[in-house]
């Protein structure tokens, strides 16, 4: 009987356990997380989502409230059009945290970097632009292009002199997704150096409607196996949602993937970057515990606890600190509906908002629980202390759980 280990993924010249831990925005896939992912021989995912946020963290910078004082002014006004970011500050919030989780990078796997093209950040294209490029100025070994078609993407980075060494791949969750970019591509002659596929019982949004439950992973995975076969692309395949064991993951690289990517199980280890008590929220999810909404201001359908804060909270919009949904002309569907709700209810001291999110605000404070549909089975992951609460698990425990299990097996932690 085979194992993950049986099988190892090539990307250019490495040569790398076929394990990618996906990224987990906003800094759920932490730098520990990610760095021992690589050293572990795979591959980690740091996010790129509210950078500027995270650095302040863990770095004590202070781009938000920095930002947020020079927009003070503009704090009641639902035109957010004025709150642009600066774009110099941004770049180097982004070199500080890939720098630094560069510098800290041991063994021989890699680190990439999430990069959702839904934050919109008030100025799309330039964002998105600086965001990309500084990663790349800031020796990050891979892009992996998420939340969205990218189908610009690739130009943004063209004239950079990593842009043909760095490993940058695409997230899609349909053949048609796939199609579209490599044809907007074309003129390019540079094709991804992987693609994931993401099926729709994967944790944060999701690239489909509501009626996600409808698709298969294994089916879209077939079809764009078939897809590039005829058309003679050797481009790895990497299947991600709902792969929950070695044995699930090897019955993929069985069938034709390159690897697998893999998020919920390693939410509830110590080096992901939600508190622990966070932590023990997701290990005691029983599964009518767990939705698919769409409160997310983005319009993705997003998987969450039911029981997160974010849901029916109806704090001020934040745009002036954070601002990342804004779409470009200073709008964000939250601001809408808070506004709405203001508005039907001038008297109430807490403004209940139920159809969106503040969605930046929450996911900084871990408020906003996003997670895979198999959480619900994390519990069957660990054991119990003494006063109930489940033992986390580390990184490495997980890693080499897929990647030396069969049968289907969970190993314990000792
Ligand atoms: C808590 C959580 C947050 C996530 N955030 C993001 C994200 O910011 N960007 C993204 O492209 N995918 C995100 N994902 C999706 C994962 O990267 C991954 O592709 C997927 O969850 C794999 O399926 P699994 O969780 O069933 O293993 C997230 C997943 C989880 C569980």
């Amino acid at each position: 009987m085979k194992r993950v280990d049986d099988f190892r993924l090539k990307l250019g010249d490495s040569e790398l356990v076929p394990i990618m831990i996906g990224g987990m925005g906003v800094d759920i896939s932490a730098a520990a997380l990610a760095l021992e992912g690589a050293r572990l021989g795979g591959i980690g995912h740091i996010s790129d989502a509210m950078v500027p946020a995270v650095s302040d963290r863990h770095f004590k910078t202070r781009f938000v409230s920095e930002k947020a004082k020079l927009f003070k002014y503009n704090a009641a006004n639902s035109d957010k059009s004025k709150v642009l970011f600066d774009l110099g500050r941004l770049a180097e919030a982004t070199q500080n945290h890939v720098g630094r989780t560069m510098q800290s990078k041991r063994g021989d796997g890699l680190i990439f970097i999430n990069c959702m093209e839904k934050l919109t950040m008030n100025a799309p294209r330039e964002t998105l632009r600086v965001r990309l490029r500084s990663a790349l100025d800031a020796g990050i070994d891979g892009i992996t292009l998420s939340a969205g078609l990218h189908l610009g993407s690739f130009a943004l980075m063209e004239d950079h002199p990593r842009f043909r060494h760095a490993r940058l791949g695409i997230i899609v969750s349909s053949l048609r997704a796939l199609q579209l970019f490599l044809r907007k591509n074309a003129r390019l002659n540079r094709l991804p150096d992987y693609v994931i596929v993401e099926g729709p019982l994967a944790g944060g949004h999701l690239g489909f409607g509501m009626d996600w439950a409808k698709y298969d992973l294994r089916s879209i995975a077939t079809e764009i196996l078939q897809y590039l076969q005829a058309e003679k692309l050797a481009i790895p395949i990497i299947p991600a949602g709902g792969i929950f064991t070695g044995s699930d993951a090897v019955s993929y690289l069985e069938t034709g993937a390159a690897a697998v990517q893999v998020a919920t199980r390693f939410t509830v280890t110590r080096e992901c970057g939600l508190p622990e008590d966070v932590k023990q929220e997701y290990f005691k999810a029983s599964e009518d515990e767990i939705e698919v909404n769409m409160i997310s201001p983005t319009g993705y359908p997003m998987r969450m606890l039911k029981g997160s804060p974010a849901i029916g909270a109806g704090n001020r919009p934040n745009c002036e600190a954070y601002g990342y949904l804004l779409d470009g002309s200073g709008n964000c569907a939250y601001i809408t509906a808070y506004n709405r709700e203001v508005l039907a209810h001038p008297e109430a001291k807490n403004v209940v908002v139920l159809d969106k999110t503040c969605l930046c605000t929450h996911m900084r404070n871990f408020d906003c629980w996003t997670c895979g549909h198999y959480t619900y089975r994390l519990k069957d992951t660990s054991t119990r202390l003494p006063d109930g609460s489940y033992r986390l698990l580390t990184a490495e425990h997980v890693f080499h759980d897929y990647r030396y299990s069969t049968d289907g097996n969970i190993a314990l932690p000792a």
